[in-house]
């Protein structure tokens, strides 16, 4: 009779902490035993010459998203999740989304169903545009009863943007309810203004969708959303972060003490402005927000990895096919302005829909660039990809680390192994990756998630509807550190947070 389900024999462990050789062994969904000679498993692996490290936990992905106008995200859960876990990935946070003039419920009605046809593991930001004295008084105190702990605001795009004021108000219920507030900072007016010059100009081509928005409207956005969550003593996760100036001003704020964390993503350390450029309109492939940088700026995000202003990666897997979405300027609330039309029939700049495939990729990205290349150790690379994540979004103890009692969410990683990325082995629904042709050094040959092989030498074996709801309860890491300015505690229970 064995005594686990499985046990992986002859690796080496990475967590946040330290890297050891031992074995691991798995029991009902979870970590049971880590050490040597452990007893036998009804299945043994062998890991001689991988690394173990936590299920990767990609925080920030936009999966099967329902329009106001009944557009739907073309990347489903099922290939999304798919392409998860072929990447690593085992757990991901998703965004609910509230249309404007809509209650939370009658908003994508059906977003919870269409999630559960999940593969991975999975969780909800729900997405604020209209922060209702219903909403606030009674929607998002449910939602946090129910484990959805985190809400996202946008600063900028046309139907999600709110104004400071509103962003006040989601701010202080956040802080009296618990929550975590994650924020998109862009100047909405910087950027339309900008635009309005740029089209009277004639000049429509993708590579001005960064002209439109430089590095200093994603500065001034920054530095007033953290100005707001110090107002109101909430802390703060600011997404996507692309520039080194933006870091600075984050690890300026970390250094008066302020609760505010960071994440960049993979694209903005291995793609840069030219990629813009690129002929046929290719270009639009790259639009996203914040839009990419000079080459350089990776550098610096890099350094502000390093000195950990940021401390997550996150993939921000936003999918519109080339073929199809990319060249249809209704096809997402993720554009700003207009929808100006070119004599060819492209839509210019600002009508392109933001956003790029990244999930499957963010790890073996990382890992090649940051681990491969040297510019990262391990534990580093396990902390950018789940065991952060996992602190700062309520899932820590349960997943991001290998301990006994875990989830036994793992990835077995070939550090020696090199493939070329290509769209042909890609199991995302989208037409096309960012890294088509780039040669990655480290790659996951098996994921296991809460115990059960999901992925063996990129095959994935999971079921659709086999992923789980994360539910997440209170946690201490986003506590306030109770410090008003004046004393004047602005968010008090008996002040309505919607006056
Ligand atoms: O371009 C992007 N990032 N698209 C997704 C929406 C967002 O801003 O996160
Ligand atoms: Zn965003
Ligand atoms: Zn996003």
């Amino acid at each position: 009779m064995p005594d686990y389900d499985i046990v992986i024999r002859g690796g080496r462990l990475v967590t946040a902490a330290e890297v050891f050789d031992a074995d691991l062994a798995i029991k009902d969904g979870t970590i049971a035993a880590i050490g040597r000679d452990l007893g036998p498993g009804r299945e043994e692996i062998d890991a001689t010459g991988k690394l173990l490290m936590p299920g990767g936990i990609d925080p920030h992905c936009h999966i099967e998203e329902v329009s106001q106008d009944g557009t739907v995200q073309e990347e489903s859960f099922e290939t999304g999740s798919r392409a998860a876990l072929a990447g690593g990935t085992t757990s991901f946070i998703c965004f609910k989304p509230q249309w404007r003039g809509k209650s939370l419920a009658d908003s994508a009605p059906d977003y919870e169903t269409r999630a559960a046809r999940s593969l991975a593991d999975y969780s909800f930001h729900q997405i604020i545009t209209d922060p209702t004295p219903e909403a606030l008084a009674e929607e998002i105190p449910a939602l946090a009863a129910r484990g959805i702990r985190s809400l996202k605001v946008f600063l900028t795009y046309d139907p999600l943007r709110l104004t400071d004021g509103e962003f006040l108000k989601v701010l202080a219920r956040a802080r009296q309810l618990g929550m975590l507030v994650t924020v998109h900072c862009e100047n909405y007016d910087a950027i339309a203004w900008q635009q309005e010059a740029l089209l009277a100009a004639g000049l429509t081509d993708p590579v001005q969708h960064a002209w439109a928005r430089p590095p200093l409207v994603e500065r001034e956005a920054t530095v007033r959303a953290m100005a707001l969550a110090e107002f109101v003593d909430q802390p703060l996760q600011i997404f996507h972060v692309s520039a080194g100036e933006v870091a600075e001003e984050i690890a300026r704020a970390k250094g008066r003490g302020q609760k505010v964390w960071a994440e960049t993503c993979t694209h903005y350390l291995t793609h840069t402005i030219e990629d813009l450029e690129r002929p046929d309109f290719e270009g639009a492939k790259f639009v996203c927000s914040p839009a990419l940088r000079d080459r350089g700026e990776a550098d610096r995000l890099w350094d502000a990895i390093r000195a950990g202003t940021i401390d997550i990666v996150s993939s921000d897997h936003c999918g519109f096919s080339f073929a199809t979405a990319k060249k249809d300027p209704g096809a997402s609330s993720y554009g700003q302005g207009a929808a100006v039309v070119r004599p060819d029939g492209t839509p210019a700049f600002n009508a392109i829909p933001n956003g790029a495939p990244g999930i499957e990729n963010r790890m073996t990205v990382l890992f090649s660039e940051g681990v491969s290349k040297g510019r990262i150790d391990l534990q580093t690379f396990v902390r950018l990809t789940s065991a952060n994540a996992a602190e700062r979004y309520g899932l820590g103890g349960r997943k991001g680390t290998l301990m006994p009692g875990a989830d036994a969410d793992i990835v077995l990683w070939d550090p020696e192994m090199e493939q070329t990325i290509t769209i042909g082995e890609m199991h995302h629904a989208i037409d096309y990756t960012p890294w088509e042709g780039y040669r990655a050094k480290g790659w996951p040959v098996m994921t296991l998630r809460r115990g059960e092989i999901v992925m063996r030498d990129g095959a994935v074996l999971a079921e659709p509807g086999s992923g789980s709801f994360l539910a997440r309860g209170p946690y201490a890491a986003i506590e306030p550190r109770g410090v008003f300015t004046n004393g004047f505690d602005n968010t008090r229970p008996d002040i309505p947070a919607s006056r």
